[in-house]
């Protein structure tokens, strides 16, 4: 979305978008659960945004599906499904509103897409892409078939319907492993994360794992180097990775695991003080639920998920754009691939 002027001329037509303290006052109790990373003199510029969307939602049916990256504002404030991808996936099946609102990435929409062909599913902008996403097409998997003769696919979910529906299986960073190590198969091809790949192929040594050249943007700056600086300037810190950081990183963390796996940890261990390796909304979003952990460390932003913000949120239910289009052959490979991710998974 490149001219913000003619969508907020529109939005400030209809509604009171002015910042408020009695719209503050009146969504308080979401505020509360991000008090700690938004002051409430903040709170009010975000609170007619809420209490706009939260209409909409109403008047049009809607929910909003919303990921662990998503700005805190977002996540506590109009959100009402939220967790990591395969979490958002299985919510996706389960939806009985007409409308999803994708707070994610392009991906995640394609995938609310496939799992529900009757709903509208809505993305507030259609920028928002992935690295990982945009490192292969179909004809990538088709060389690493070539490449690998009777290998099966496991695609990331962080791939475009095109990809998903020329793989076998999908896999998230949550089940990632699992699926690999279910399949029959001694050669397994993994991509476009190559981190991700070796990462499980250290945790499946028993099969053989082969990956593409892909990366995620935020998660490949990270440096093993620095999280061992960071250590010995804070003793005692947890460090706390995302499997698509790089092995040697992965090394250096006391814990890895999919953002809501990293969620979980924190909530169950308490540590003093957290260092959590992943996009930095993250810590942000799960400060006030955990009081006592003191969340430390650089701020790295992935810039697609940033670009899911209320006003766009807001734009996306009153215009009741973008929806999202899989083609039909598309729609049902990708469907099949996603689904035996999801059984495998139970
Ligand atoms: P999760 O499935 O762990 O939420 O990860 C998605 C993602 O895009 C991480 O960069
Ligand atoms: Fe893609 Fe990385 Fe952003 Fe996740 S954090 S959406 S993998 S670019």
């Amino acid at each position: 979305m490149n001219d913000l002027t003619p969508m907020r001329a529109e939005l400030a037509a209809c509604y009171d978008l002015a910042p408020s303290l009695s719209a503050a006052e009146a969504t308080r109790g979401r505020w509360d659960k991000a008090a700690r990373v938004i002051p409430f003199a903040e709170w009010a510029t975000h609170a007619p945004y809420v209490l706009a969307i939260e209409r909409l939602k109403a008047e049009r049916d809607a929910v909003i599906l919303g990921h662990n990256y998503m700005t805190p504002q977002v996540f506590h404030g109009v959100c009402d499904v939220v967790g990591d991808s395969l979490q958002l996936a299985i919510a996706a099946q389960k939806v009985s509103a007409r409308v999803i609102v994708q707070g994610g990435v392009h991906f995640m929409a394609e995938t609310s897409k496939v799992l529900n062909p009757d709903k509208l599913v809505l993305m507030p902008d259609m920028e928002a892409g992935c690295s990982l996403a945009s490192s292969i097409t179909a004809e990538g998997v088709a060389e690493m078939r070539r490449r690998y003769p009777g290998a099966p696919v496991v695609a990331y979910v962080n791939t475009s319907a095109e990809v998903k529906a020329a793989a076998d299986i999908c896999c998230t960073s949550a089940n990632a492993a699992a699926i690999v190590r279910k399949l029959d198969a001694d050669t397994v091809i993994m991509l476009p994360d190559k981190y991700l790949a070796q990462n499980v192929a250290r945790q499946v040594p028993e099969k053989r794992i082969v990956w593409w050249d892909g990366a995620c943007i935020v998660h490949e700056q990270f440096t093993a180097a620095d999280l061992r600086d960071f250590r010995q300037f804070h003793p005692g810190v947890r460090i706390i990775a995302h499997p698509e950081c790089p092995p040697d990183v992965v090394a250096e963390a006391d814990y890895t695991g999919s953002t809501s796996g990293i969620i979980d940890y924190v909530g169950r261990e308490q540590p003093a003080s957290a260092l959590l390796v992943t996009e930095c909304s993250m810590a942000s979003n799960i400060a006030d639920a955990h009081p006592a952990v003191d969340f430390v460390g650089p701020c790295t932003m992935c810039p697609y998920m940033k670009m899911i913000t209320l006003e766009k949120i807001l734009w996306s239910l009153h215009a009741m754009t973008t929806p999202v289009e899989v083609p039909a052959h598309l729609a049902e490979g990708a469907r099949t691939a996603v689904r035996r991710m999801i059984d495998l998974s139970r």
